[in-house]
């Protein structure tokens, strides 16, 4: 282990961010009546132009008026490349009630651009004597997002979470593909004349997770685009979830129990879990430090898998 530890992330369920254009006020209700564990009101790439500025307005009025529960009310803002952002930062900061927990930035690049957004957030929340300090969630959806990944993941202090967005990421890296994560038709390896489809996504979602656990950040899987194919989206999300990863976006509302499924630690998992923290406290109490458990070899590093688990548990069902 490095002399420095790694940090614990914000301790919070964050199996299923959903997410709504914040031009369709219709479905705020059914969001917050949901079962997701995050909502993400969007002011980006679901909002046309010329929607920009209702949407804001219709955000700002639905963290005071809309009952979000025990729920993270997070709002993704448009990029820095845009002329929006400053507007849509400062018209949250100044006219959000205090539920407003999070804002996300899209295509974030480098450090540099969420340092942007602290600079003002920060000047805003004082200015405006606000009591809560809004977290950031961040994007890593392009070329540039991924080879910063890890100085982008220690950018601020006000950084919880970190989604890769596979549509964006896919088209700054020039891949050849229209879809939105899952299996990819032309990403095989042949064995002879037999095809076996390999995860174009996996390496990508590798280096947020290294960089994430790094600096105490949530890694979260972003969307699964064809949101008819359920399998496909459990298939993406259980990769996801074996790399480390604490949740998924849904992009519709019948993703929402597809990624609770995933990310909760099933019942046996938790039970197997405890038993191999049992069976390490006997073995610690007679002086091992390995011991067999169902006939598998399990030592210290399993004590630190299992309370991965445990505890993956144990916020989800707030404990
Ligand atoms: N959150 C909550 N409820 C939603 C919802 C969402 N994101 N999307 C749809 N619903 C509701 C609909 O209002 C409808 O409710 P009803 O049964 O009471 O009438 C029900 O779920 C079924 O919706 P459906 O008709 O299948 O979808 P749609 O055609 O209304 O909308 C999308 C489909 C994809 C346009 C819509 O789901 C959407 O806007 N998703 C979010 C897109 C987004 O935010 N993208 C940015 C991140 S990538
Ligand atoms: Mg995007």
């Amino acid at each position: 282990m490095s002399f420095r530890l790694q940090p614990a992330p914000v301790s919070r369920p964050n199996r299923c961010q959903l997410f709504g254009p914040g031009s369709r006020v219709v479905l705020f209700e059914k969001m917050a009546s949901s079962s997701a564990d995050v909502i993400n009101l969007d002011l980006e790439d679901s909002v046309a132009p010329s929607d920009k500025d209702a949407a804001r307005k219709n955000v700002i009025a639905a963290t005071h008026d809309v009952n979000w529960g025990g729920k993270t009310l997070s709002v993704r803002i448009n990029g820095l490349d845009t002329p929006y952002w400053y507007r849509d930062v400062v018209d949250l900061l100044e006219h959000s009630s205090e539920r407003l927990d999070q804002i996300m930035i899209p295509k974030v690049g480098c450090a540099a651009d969420v340092y942007a957004v602290d600079a003002l957030v920060t000047a805003i929340e004082t200015a405006k004597g606000r009591t809560k300090s809004i977290a950031f969630e961040v994007i890593v959806e392009s070329a540039a997002g991924i080879a910063h990944v890890e100085e982008i993941a220690r950018s601020s202090p006000r950084l919880v979470a970190m989604s890769l967005g596979a549509a964006d990421f896919a088209a700054s890296m020039g891949m050849q593909t229209t879809g939105i994560g899952g299996t990819q038709d032309n990403y095989y390896m042949l064995q002879g004349d037999v095809k076996h489809w390999s995860d174009p996504w996996h390496w990508a979602q590798a280096a947020i997770v290294a960089a994430c656990r790094t600096h105490g950040i949530l890694p979260v899987d972003g969307p699964f685009g064809d949101f008819s194919d359920d399998a496909g989206f459990r298939a993406q999300a259980y990769r996801s979830a074996t790399l480390g990863m604490v949740g998924k976006w849904a992009i519709h509302p019948r993703q929402i129990a597809l990624s609770n499924e995933v990310f909760t630690p099933s019942e046996a998992a938790v039970v197997e879990a405890r038993e191999i923290l049992e069976a390490m406290r006997e073995a610690k109490e007679s002086g091992e430090g390995a011991t067999v458990y169902k006939g598998r070899l399990v030592d210290i590093a399993s004590i630190k898998q299992a309370e991965v688990v445990v505890r993956q548990f144990e916020i989800i069902n707030g404990t």
